[in-house]
């Protein structure tokens, strides 16, 4: 199986997001292992968006990340990673499909709702970058086997 680290942005939030994005994972059907609400730090939020440092909207990124609470998560199930950027949508909102959680419910790439992790050598960085292995619970969901073939 694999694990994917997908944060809910200042923004969705904001905008009380909350429930109908947890409930998108939920209803899908993969499994919730580690969930928590913070404000990132400057070196949190530098070490995840690592990659865009040279980019000319990394300043305003770390800013808008560090703005306010973040809900982190960690899901698990078979091909969650892919299936959750499928699930997020294109990084334009305005080229995400509608269907798709920025699809749906972003307009501006700035303030695009979601993120989620594009790799497993990502996902892995991200899970350990945000979380404590003790903050990640193993867990059986009792209608598993109602979802996934035994
Ligand atoms: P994440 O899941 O947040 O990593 O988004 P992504 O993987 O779909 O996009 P990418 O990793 O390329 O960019 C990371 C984030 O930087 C995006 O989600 C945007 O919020 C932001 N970003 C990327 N490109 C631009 C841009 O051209 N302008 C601005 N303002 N923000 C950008
Ligand atoms: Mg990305």
């Amino acid at each position: 199986t694999e694990r994917t680290f997908l944060a809910i942005k200042p923004d969705g939030v904001q905008r009380g997001l909350v429930g109908e994005i947890l409930g998108r994972f939920e209803r899908k059907g993969f499994k919730l292992v580690g969930l928590k609400q913070l404000v990132p730090s400057r070196e949190l939020a530098e070490s995840h968006y690592g990659v865009h440092r040279e980019r000319p909207f990394f300043a305003g990124l770390v800013a808008f990340i560090t703005s306010g609470p973040v809900v982190a998560m960690v899901w698990e199930g078979d091909g969650v990673i892919a299936s959750a950027r499928k699930l997020i949508g294109a990084t334009k909102p305005l080229e995400a499909e509608p269907g798709t959680i920025r699809g749906d419910l972003a307009v501006n790439i700035g303030r695009n709702v979601i993120h989620g992790s594009d790799a497993p050598e990502t996902a892995d960085f991200e899970i350990g970058l945000w979380f404590q292995p003790s903050e990640l619970c193993e867990w059986t969901p009792a209608d598993q086997v109602w979802r996934v073939e035994p």
